[in-house]
């Protein structure tokens, strides 16, 4: 349940003076779960952004566990329906650390790496006819292994810092125009990669080959090149060197 709420204050976004809701708080179970709170008491709407300080249930991919403690980004905009959703963020996520001087990769569809390690994730989920992009990102410490932080690279980057930079660059870009900037930055294109979909299905292993034009992973495997639309991404090697 929410704890302190610390202000909802509207927010002058300097490069489109676009005024949006940011409701802060200093811990919250999860902010995916207080906007929908906020969405069904009519609190919340389109454009505005929900921020906590850490959280106690946060949600990652797949129905895992986000550990979110104090020294990281935890924040859901709420958005209109779009296209690839999970790439335009991913990339405007990318967009705006590179702005704030740290250089990320995005494994597709959107968890963002440096070097082999995790610095961030993306969950998007739909409610009452919008999206929910939820964001996690790694700022002043990492709380697992194979995860890493900002700090560890040697940048440090406040909340709103990161939370400015990200509201300056939600644009209305093309697909083809995301897409391709999308490419340049993602590490999975050119690696052998393991595609796990379902409990169900066997996972497929091949060379990602690139991103479609509507965001599907292109795995070439088996002699046929397969397009994934969803499931986990591994990154086992590049063609040239042993498995990492
Ligand atoms: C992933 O599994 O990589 C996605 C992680 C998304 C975590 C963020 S933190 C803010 C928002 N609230 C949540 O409960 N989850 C997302």
């Amino acid at each position: 349940m929410p704890q302190r709420r610390i202000r909802s204050c509207p927010v002058t976004d300097a490069n489109r003076s676009i005024h949006r809701s940011i409701h802060q708080y200093s811990e919250l179970d999860s902010t995916q779960n207080e906007a929908r709170r906020l969405l069904k008491a009519g609190r919340a709407t389109e454009g505005h952004v929900v921020l906590a300080e850490r959280q106690t249930a946060g949600r990652g991919r797949f129905g895992r566990l986000w550990v979110s403690p104090k020294g990281g980004f935890y924040a859901t905009f709420v958005l209109p329906k779009m296209t690839i959703p999970s790439i335009r963020v991913g990339l405007v996520l990318h967009d705006a650390l590179e702005r704030l001087g740290l250089t990320t990769q995005l494994k597709w569809p959107n968890d963002l790496l440096v070097g082999e390690k995790k610095l961030g994730g993306i969950l998007v989920e739909e409610a009452r006819g919008l999206f929910l992009a939820g964001v996690g990102v790694n700022l002043s410490m990492a709380p697992l292994p194979m995860t890493t932080s900002a700090s560890q690279s040697g940048t440090s980057i406040s909340v709103l810092d990161l939370l400015g930079k990200m509201l300056g660059s939600l644009t209305q870009e093309s697909d083809e125009e995301v897409l391709g900037a999308y490419r340049s930055c993602c590490a999975t294109i050119g690696r052998i990669v393991r595609i796990e979909r379902s409990l169900s299905e066997p996972a497929l292993e091949g060379l990602a080959v690139g991103v479609s034009g509507k965001g599907l992973l292109m795995v070439e495997a088996e002699g046929s090149v397969h397009s994934i639309a969803g499931g986990e991404c591994f990154h086992l090697r590049t063609p040239d060197s042993k498995d990492r």
